[in-house]
């Protein structure tokens, strides 16, 4: 069988699902890697890198027509008609956030395994790319902060004068949330975390952030996944409020929260951005699912009242290098865990499998991809 990792036709993504570095694994499994040609330009990576690592370089037709194939991004509906029928498809696919398009896949006949609904479990934590992924934004995240706040992160002691560390605060405390807690230390600001989970506030501590705590009544919100779970509306409405004296003296906020398949829980409303000061930054990694900042624009920065809002919904991209050589070793972990002697062998009585599989002959299998294409059919 082959096994390809192409270009995106359409849209800006600059990552590839296949690195040199794990070709020799995937070729011992039995498959033949096909690259299409420059797929790996913008990670940095020629196709004469691929070749020495024992790939094949190819054309983009011959590279859609491949029998397994490694995405980063979910394929657009237009992509999906190139991809040949009842072959492999292993990706970033957003099943969540996209269902409609996972029937548009499963029409095809694909065998669609979606990197993000690899479950939480230790023999699935080298499959795990949402982590590696949502680390990289969280240090990209505290860059940006950084660089646009008309202040110094550090303590700076000068001829001139003392300036005073920054303050930064970092709304949930998950995989992102501690990389940028991490950065922000290593930059040398005053850092504070938050997160419902009770877990979260031994994590923040130890990385020499200090927890804000919130006069909220809550129970345990970890799940037995390790996600968190919803707060009611009334006491999501009360932490909004609550979260405002602490934000005022915030110069940056990065949020991060979610709860896995829902919009994104708001905490920083348009009244904490308006008792920040000017200049100040807010860097909201949910834009993507409704954001954490209810004046987040995906994509976009905005300004209200002097404090400006970034949005980006796809840092990982801004270092395809590492994002890519991170990214193909989960996708590489994933497709060698399923292939014997060259075969790609679907295996539902296997958790990871059966967690990841959202589509397979001709069906969406995912119970809960149906359940929401169903409750958003017109
Ligand atoms: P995670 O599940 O590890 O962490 C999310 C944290 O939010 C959890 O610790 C959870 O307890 C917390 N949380 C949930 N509700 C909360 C509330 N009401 N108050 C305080 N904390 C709350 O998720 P991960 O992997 O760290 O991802 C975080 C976010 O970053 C996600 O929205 C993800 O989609 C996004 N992301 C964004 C990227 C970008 O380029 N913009 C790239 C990668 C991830």
């Amino acid at each position: 069988m082959t096994l390809a990792a192409v270009r995106a036709k359409q849209s800006m993504e600059s990552r590839i699902a296949v690195v040199p570095k794990v070709v020799s694994s995937l070729v011992k499994t039995g498959l033949e890697v096909i690259i299409e040609t420059n797929a790996g330009q913008q990670a940095g990576i020629s196709d004469d890198a691929f070749i020495e690592a024992g790939a094949k370089v190819v054309t983009q037709e011959e590279a859609w027509n491949s029998d397994i194939l490694a995405l980063v991004m979910p394929p657009s509906d237009e992509e999906i008609d190139s991809i040949k029928s009842h072959s492999v498809v292993v990706g970033l696919l957003h099943p969540l956030d996209a269902p409609q398009r996972m029937s548009h896949l499963a029409n095809r006949g694909v065998t669609a395994l979606a990197m993000e609904l690899v479950p939480r479990i230790s023999r699935a934590q080298k499959m795990d790319a949402l982590s590696a992924m949502a680390s990289l934004a969280g240090y990209k995240a505290v860059l940006i902060a950084a660089s646009h706040l008309p202040k110094f992160f550090p303590l700076l002691t000068t001829a001139a004068g003392t300036v005073r560390p920054a303050n930064v605060t970092i709304l949930g405390a998950g995989v992102a949330g501690l990389q940028a807690i991490a950065t922000a230390r290593r930059l040398g600001a005053r850092v504070w975390g938050y997160d419902i989970r009770e877990a979260a506030r031994e994590e923040v501590k130890s990385l020499g952030a200090q927890f804000v705590e919130l006069d909220l009544e809550i129970e345990d919100m970890q799940d037995e996944g390790g996600y968190a779970k919803a707060l009611m509306d009334a006491k999501a409405e009360k932490q909004v409020e609550l979260l405002v004296p602490h934000l005022a003296t915030s110069d940056v906020v990065i949020t991060t929260a979610l709860i896995p398949g829902r919009k994104a829980p708001t905490l920083v409303s348009q009244e904490a951005v308006e008792a920040m000061k000017p200049g100040s930054i807010i860097v909201d990694l949910a834009a993507t699912t409704g954001g954490n900042c209810t004046l987040t624009v995906p994509d976009q920065v905005q300004t209200h009242q002097g404090v400006r809002i970034f949005g980006p919904t796809n840092l990982p991209a801004t270092v395809p290098a590492d994002a890519s050589f991170l990214y193909a070793r989960t996708v590489a972990a994933m497709i060698s865990e399923f292939v014997k002697d060259g075969e790609f062998k679907s295996n539902f009585e296997d958790e990871i499998f059966k967690s990841a599989c959202v589509c397979h002959d001709g069906q969406v299998v995912h119970e809960r991809v149906l359940s929401l294409i169903k409750s958003t059919s017109p």
